[in-house]
């Protein structure tokens, strides 16, 4: 089967071992590469210029290695990658997501890789180093943490739901989100707020969230992710009838994720 028809086994096969390799190397070098002192003895700014070196050369050293083996493909980065590429095939990378705990030294963030073909995503691996945990996917044949399948949970109702989400790094935003929050936190368990996106959607993967919704998420935050809660068994979408994008993205199992959406959608989680 050729690259233009259905993506071959061979080719989501061979996109899967490239972003593992990526990742892992990243993975090694911005878990080997930060200063233990990082957020304590160095100056504020300072520390977060450490941070942004390593978010740019992690992205370098996954850019590098994907250009290497695959030369026609295009590239979306979060510092900055773009590349068009002549294959149909481009992947989105987030070399750090969840840079303020890399920042503070909280285990909670990853690389986070997909390779998508006609706007479809295919593959999708999210690597947390401190967690010891790699969380991958292919379309259509499940979802991975490290060997083992991942699962989301059964749907709990609303008001038994423990949540994940985020806030963007805008004041006028965050203020909205906040508001959202406390209008949602009375209605379920508890909320969840760990700091990666990219994360969150693999813990709703494994069953360890029964949902996350988060406004204001880049491409490179979500589409590993994304295809991985798929993959285990969730819905993901944005308002009712649209997809998950930069204006919402929610996912949960069948059953909660609707009951979630509408809620959301009453609230204007999709606004700022
Ligand atoms: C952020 C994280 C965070 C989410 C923010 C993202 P970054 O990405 O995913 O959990 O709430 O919206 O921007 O800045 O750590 O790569
Ligand atoms: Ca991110």
């Amino acid at each position: 089967m050729s690259e233009q028809s259905e993506p071959s086994e061979r080719l989501t096969a061979e996109l899967l071992e490239i972003a593992l390799e990526a990742a892992s190397h990243a993975g090694a070098f911005l878990r080997d590469g930060r200063p233990e002192d990082l957020g304590v003895a160095a100056t504020k700014s300072s520390a977060i210029d450490v941070v942004t070196e390593m978010d740019i050369a992690a992205e370098k050293l996954i850019t590098d290695l994907l250009a290497g083996r695959r030369p026609d493909d295009g590239l979306l980065g979060e510092e900055g990658a773009s590349v068009e590429g002549s294959s149909g095939v481009e992947w989105v990378i987030d070399p750090i997501d969840g840079t303020v705990n890399y920042l503070y030294g909280l285990p909670s963030w990853a690389i986070s890789i997909a390779a998508r073909k006609d706007g479809e995503t295919l593959v999708g691996v999210v690597h947390a180093p401190m967690r010891g945990e790699t969380f991958r996917a292919v379309k259509g044949q499940g979802a991975f943490l490290n060997d083992r399948p991942a699962r989301v949970r059964p749907a709990s109702e609303l008001g038994l739901a423990l949540v994940g989400t985020g806030f963007g790094y805008l004041t006028e935003r965050k203020v909205h989100q906040a508001e959202v929050a406390h209008r949602l936190i009375p209605e379920v368990r508890d909320i969840r707020r760990g700091g990666s996106a990219a994360i969150d959607l693999c813990d709703v993967a494994a069953g360890r969230l029964d949902a996350y919704y988060e406004r204001g998420l880049n491409p490179w935050d979500y589409a590993a992710g994304d295809l991985i809660a798929r993959e285990a068994g969730a819905l993901t979408g944005g308002r009712p009838g649209e997809p998950l994008s930069p204006a919402l993205a929610i996912a949960a199992p069948p059953g909660l994720f609707e009951r979630l959406q509408a809620r959301l959608d009453e609230l204007g989680a999709w606004h700022d």
